[in-house]
């Protein structure tokens, strides 16, 4: 497709039919581009210690290898990999930023996990920070408390280990591919 060819209105309402279908062809090429684009932006973590043992991108794929390895499927595995990917624009809501990038592709468990693993890993350090670790108790009856609390203990905080050598990032790159192809919901959709 010649991406040179483009629609002519100066104003939405002025646009055509013939307008829509032309932009729309380029939105689903666009959208065939997107898990190389967030595969892109996970490598900014490269080199970002923050203090910590690795960097936020060894962190990622330990976390997403050791959920692999404890026999996840495939669309838990590429939370486990991106669930910290807000770090660089959202620094302070990360987990929200994986949640809503992910939200279209994954089951609403897997969505809402993401979306409160902040507060759940705060279990393991937010009382050395001044603050109350068992924040994430105002979740104690939601249905998945459990599921998150377990992606923190058993993979989220696990994940700090400087003499693990994780799977790298290309061997999850098909997994992440197979995910993002695959959307469930969208207003566009
Ligand atoms: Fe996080
Ligand atoms: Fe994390």
């Amino acid at each position: 497709m010649d991406t040179a060819v483009r629609a002519d209105f100066k104003e939405m309402t002025e646009a055509s039919q013939q307008d829509w279908e032309l932009i729309a062809e380029h939105a689903r090429n666009f959208w065939e581009g997107l898990a190389g684009r967030i595969l892109d932006h996970l490598r900014l973590l490269d080199g970002d210690f923050g203090g910590f043992p690795v960097d936020r991108l060894q962190h990622s794929l330990q976390t997403a290898t050791l959920a692999h390895q404890d026999g996840r499927d495939e669309e838990y595995v590429v939370c486990a990999l991106l669930h910290d990917i807000g770090d660089t624009l959202g620094s302070l809501n990360h987990a929200d930023l994986a949640a809503t990038m992910l939200q279209p592709f994954v089951s609403e468990k897997n969505y809402w996990m993401l979306k409160h693993h902040g507060i759940f890993q705060g279990y393991y350090f937010f009382h050395y920070l001044g603050k109350d670790r068992n924040a994430r108790d105002q979740y104690k009856d939601h249905e998945y408390f459990n599921y998150t609390a377990e992606f923190c203990h058993k993979y989220d905080q696990k994940a700090f280990d400087k003499d693990f050598t994780p799977m790298s990032l290309e061997e999850f790159t098909p997994m992440v591919e197979r995910v993002f192809a695959q959307p469930k919901n969208s207003l566009y959709l």
